[in-house]
């Protein structure tokens, strides 16, 4: 049993409604509902949306003394934020990046991403599958680490 940190960045809260034929029209509680179903049964999913660089980082933070891995969708904070890389780095926990849309096949300042390089990998261009596969991910690197 593993517990993982699920942090969501900046405007996701409007996924549903935001700009759908890049994002889809799945809202956060419903892709929650779905990570809930592939990873809740045996797994624990601690989450977070904020609109905030500080909370995001904050709630990475206290993520040190409970969680096993992170897996986070920083939102346009992936493009910029050193801050919240540094965190990342900071807590040494695990971590995949995940975003709904390719972010490498659209506008030049999203190819860039200045979080991957403290991640163990990044999943994109997959829709909301793009969180279970991220998951799985990290789920499937734990295990491996334990078995050493
Ligand atoms: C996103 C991609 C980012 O470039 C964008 O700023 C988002 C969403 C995605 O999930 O595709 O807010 O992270």
């Amino acid at each position: 049993m593993a517990t993982i940190a699920l942090l969501h960045g900046p405007n996701l809260n409007l996924l549903g409604t935001r700009e759908p034929t890049i994002y889809g029209s799945m809202t956060l509680e419903k892709i929650e509902q779905k990570i809930r179903e592939h990873a809740g049964a045996t797994h624990e999913v601690r989450a977070l949306q904020s609109n905030h660089e500080g909370a995001l980082i904050d709630f990475i933070h206290t993520a040190r003394e409970w969680a096993d891995g992170i897996v986070i969708n920083p939102g346009a904070f992936t493009h910029y934020s050193y801050a919240l890389r540094d965190a990342i780095a900071a807590v040494k926990l695990p971590t995949v990046e995940v975003h709904l849309s390719n972010i490498h096949t659209r506008e030049a300042f999203r190819h860039t991403s200045v979080i991957v390089p403290v991640c163990i990998g990044q999943v994109c261009g997959f829709g909301w599958r793009s969180y279970l596969l991220g998951i799985q991910a990290l789920l499937d690197y734990l295990n491996d680490q334990a078995q050493g």
